[in-house]
C-alpha cells in the first residue's frame, strides 16, 4: 500500500518491534505493568481503558494479543488526537515530526502555536512531550500548555519504528474523547475494563493541573466507585489502580484489594518521586464467560 494518500500504512510496521507507549505520561504504568497484566484475563472480547494517558497497558496487551478489540478513551482531546493520527496517518505524522528540530527556540515557538490540522497538532503534542521538561502534560487554567523546555541531550522526537508498531496495535481500537463513565457503557460479560484514574489532589488548593484543567477530586473518585461496581454487576471484569490511602481503602471496602509497591517516574503529588504504595482493586477472579448473543 505504499503511496496511500491517506498516509495510512500500518503494513510497514516491523513485526519484531513490540508496541510501546509513544508518549511519556504522568502516572505511566511501567513499574506497575506486570502486576496489572497478571490480573487481567488472558483472553478478552473488548478491552476498555477509559483513563488512557500513555496507554502502557493497552500496548502491552496488544503485544500479547489478549483482546479482540479495544475501546480507548480519555478526556484530553490532544491526547486522543495523537492516537487517532498514529492509527490512521502514521506516515504523514512521521514525515511531519522528522522536520522538527530540537533546540530551545524551536521548542518555545512550537509551544506558542497551535497549528491547524490534526496531523500537525499531533506532531506538536509528541514534540512537546519528548522535548519538554520531564515529559509533563500541564495546562494552566485557561487551557494553555505551559511546560518549560527540558534539558535532554538527544531526545528521540521521531521514533519511526515505535510509531509504526503503535499504529499497528491501534488498528483494532476505537478512540473517544470521553468521560470514563460514558466510555464504558457498553462493557459486559467477556470484556475487561482497566481504570487508572488520576490521584485526588493532595489539598483543595494544590496546583493540580498535570493532566487536565479540572482536578479529579473526591466526588469524581466516588462516582468512579459507582461505575466500577455497576460494571462488575453487569459481568465485565473490572480492575482499578489507585494510591494506597485510607480514602481509597474505604471507597472500595468489600472488593478484592491487593497492595503493591511501585516506583513512579513522574509523580504529581507533593511527596515527590520514589516508592509509593498502590492498591489494585478487582471485581472478581477473571471470568472465562464469553458474551451471550443479544
Ligand atoms: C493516571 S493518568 C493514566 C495513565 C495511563 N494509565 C498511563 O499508562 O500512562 C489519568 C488520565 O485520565 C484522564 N482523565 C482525567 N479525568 C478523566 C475523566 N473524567 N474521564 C476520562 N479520562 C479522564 C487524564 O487526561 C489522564 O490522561
Amino acid at each position: 500500500m505504499a503511496g496511500d494518500v491517506s498516509g495510512q500504512d500500518p503494513a510497514k510496521a516491523d513485526p519484531l518491534v513490540k508496541p510501546k507507549p509513544v508518549l511519556k505520561w504522568a502516572g505511566g504504568k511501567s513499574s506497575l505493568l506486570p502486576e496489572v497484566l497478571a490480573r487481567l484475563p488472558r483472553s478478552i472480547d473488548t478491552y476498555y481503558e477509559p483513563f488512557l494517558g500513555g496507554a502502557a497497558v493497552f500496548f502491552a496487551l496488544a503485544a500479547e494479543r489478549r483482546f479482540e478489540r479495544a475501546v480507548l478513551a480519555d478526556k484530553n482531546p490532544e491526547l486522543i488526537n495523537v492516537y487517532s493520527v498514529v492509527q490512521r496517518h502514521v506516515e504523514l505524522l512521521i514525515r511531519e515530526l522528522s522536520t522538527m528540530q530540537h533546540d530551545e527556540r524551536t521548542y518555545y515557538r512550537v509551544r506558542e502555536e497551535i497549528p491547524p490540522g490534526k496531523i500537525r497538532r499531533a506532531a506538536r503534542t509528541i514534540y512537546l512531550n519528548r522535548t519538554g521538561y520531564n515529559g509533563l502534560y500541564r495546562v494552566n487554567r485557561s487551557g494553555v500548555f505551559n511546560v518549560p523546555f527540558g534539558r535532554y541531550k538527544n531526545p528521540k522526537v521521531c521514533d519511526e519504528a515505535r510509531l509504526r508498531a503503535a499504529s499497528q496495535a491501534l488498528q483494532h481500537a476505537e478512540l473517544h474523547v470521553a468521560d470514563f463513565e460514558h466510555a464504558t457503557l457498553q462493557a459486559g460479560p467477556g470484556d475487561a475494563v482497566y481504570f487508572d484514574p488520576p490521584y485526588a489532589p493532595s489539598s483543595p488548593t494544590a496546583n493540580f493541573t498535570s493532566y487536565h484543567r479540572e482536578p479529579f477530586g473526591s466526588e469524581e473518585q466516588r462516582r468512579l466507585v459507582g461505575v466500577f461496581k455497576s460494571l462488575s454487576e453487569r459481568g465485565a471484569f473490572t480492575l482499578l489502580s489507585n494510591a494506597d490511602t485510607a480514602e481509597t481503602r474505604a471507597l472500595y471496602r468489600g472488593l478484592v484489594m491487593d497492595e503493591v509497591q511501585v516506583r513512579r517516574p513522574i509523580n504529581s503529588r507533593a511527596s515527590g518521586r520514589g516508592q509509593v504504595g498502590e492498591l489494585l482493586v478487582r471485581s472478581a477472579p477473571p471470568r472465562r464467560t464469553k458474551r451471550q448473543p443479544r
